[in-house]
């Protein structure tokens, strides 16, 4: 497609240029219109914004702003689908929570700092640098939000050199999400713990064998929410089939059922107790326990631990002393426990309880870069997009994630910089503050 007038191009550059980093004029041109997808200027997601629509009219395929992407992601999708993504438990009020948190935080800028179009928001986490703090939520069943499900998201978060977090209740499998995902980029596997300790040695096993390098134990959903919007409906994906695929797969799983349910014999009543065996053994209606963990590290060895679901400091000092890697600060999107505090409020106790100890995540009402700001300076080692990302997936899949994520990064580094911050490092606590009234 041509440009509709090369004035107005010339005009565009100009105006770009300060957001670059001196080289020629050609090349400051280059880089602007075509940056490098793994790019320290994630900010250069808006230039080609403006760009291409006042280039070649077009738009981007969903909004930059959260609540819009969230209506028109429920245009796209099933009424269930919707719904169980959006919902959380009992009244919502933790849902509710989770958001009104990050409003007892505003930002309080400084200027006149020396701060350079490339603002560092690389880190280093478990001996790796990544080029953003920024992780993929485990988020199950995600074939319900478009087709290409897990496939999409994992793509498009290896493209970005990101960690991606595939879950118990994966729609695809270990070895199709890593093949997705691209050889050497950072993979992380999320348990639902079976009770059953060789489906749980299988998995781990599988996980290893196929690169996932970070163990994320869920331990606040080991039963399920009182979830009001699923239970109206009576939906829950599982018992579909959909979400199964760990298990569909599993060896020993097979064994245990005495068939193989993805066999081209195999029965749909065979297929359906597949899908039930997996959903029981991994939703047990039993809480795991401190004195079991040795069971993962038997399997697990050395690589890197972290518990998911932690909201009381005392349970962070616990994980400490029992040997973990780190926590995630999270409260499952207010799906698990209605009246749960609002994730972002929990944070300041656990960084005072364990910041330098354990790795500390977060999620729970991440909805913007704003946000990254905020639980980053608040002291979280890395956060955690859950929804955001599944109203991108809804968006044709993997245009929809990559234009999300590359929208909330922009945004990430963009305040960073107005912030009077010149990297990751320099962001802290002392450019929030407090607001309860
Ligand atoms: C549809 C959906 C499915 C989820 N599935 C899982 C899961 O299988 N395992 C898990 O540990 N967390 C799961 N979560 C919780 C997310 O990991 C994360 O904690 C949550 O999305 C954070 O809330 P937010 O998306 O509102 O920021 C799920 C969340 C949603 C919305």
């Amino acid at each position: 497609m041509q440009p509709r007038n090369t004035l107005l191009r010339c005009a565009i550059y100009s105006t770009v240029i300060i957001s670059v980093s001196a080289q020629s004029p050609q090349e400051l041109i280059n880089s602007v219109l075509n940056p490098a997808l793994v790019s320290e200027h994630y900010s250069s997601y808006s230039s080609e914004i403006y760009f291409n629509h006042t280039l070649y009219n077009q738009t981007p395929v969903a909004s930059t702003n959260y609540d819009k992407l969230e209506a028109s992601a429920k245009l796209l999708l099933t009424p269930a689908g919707y719904n169980y993504a959006a919902g959380g438990a009992g009244l919502e009020t933790t849902v509710a929570a989770n958001r009104e948190a990050f409003d007892h935080w505003h930002i309080l800028p400084r200027v006149m700092r020396s701060v350079l179009p490339s603002r560092d928001i690389s880190t280093v986490l478990f001996n790796r640098t990544l080029p953003a703090p920024i992780v993929m939520a485990p988020v199950g069943v995600q074939t319900l939000f478009h087709s290409s499900g897990e496939r999409a998201t994992s793509k498009v978060f290896g493209e970005l050199g990101l960690p991606y977090t595939l879950i118990t209740a994966s729609s695809t499998g270990f070895a199709g999400v890593a093949a997705s995902n691209g050889a050497g980029n950072p993979r992380w596997y999320q348990l639902y713990w079976p009770d059953d300790d060789d489906l749980t040695r299988s998995y781990l096993q599988t996980a290893k064998a196929n690169g996932y390098v970070v163990l994320v134990v869920t331990v606040d959903t080991w039963d399920l929410g009182w979830r009001t919007r699923d239970l109206d409906r009576g939906f829950f994906p599982f018992l579909w089939g959909v979400g199964v695929q760990i298990g569909l797969e599993d060896p020993v799983a097979h064994q245990k059922l005495g068939f193989d349910a993805l066999a081209a014999n195999a029965t749909a009543e065979q297929k359906q107790n597949a899908a039930l065996y997996h959903t029981i053994t991994t939703l047990r209606g039993v809480s795991p326990v401190w004195e079991n963990l040795w069971r993962l590290r038997e399997v697990w060895g050395d690589a890197r631990i972290l518990l998911k679901g932690v909201q009381s400091a005392e349970d962070a000092k616990e994980a400490l002393k029992w040997g973990l890697d780190g926590v995630i600060l999270s409260n499952h999107g207010g799906r698990q426990i209605d009246g749960a505090i609002g994730s972002l409020d929990a944070l300041p106790a656990i960084v005072q309880a364990v910041k330098g100890k354990l790795v500390i995540g977060f999620d729970s009402g991440i909805r913007s870069g704003i946000d990254f700001f905020k639980a980053l300076a608040l002291g979280a080692d890395f956060v955690q997009l859950g929804r955001p990302i599944l109203w991108g997936l809804a968006h044709e899949g993997e245009k929809g994630i990559r234009h999300v994520l590359k929208s909330l990064l922009a945004e990430f580094e963009i305040t960073v910089g107005l912030a009077g911050c010149a990297s990751l490092k320099d962001v802290n606590e002392t450019l929030l503050v407090e607001n309860r009234r």
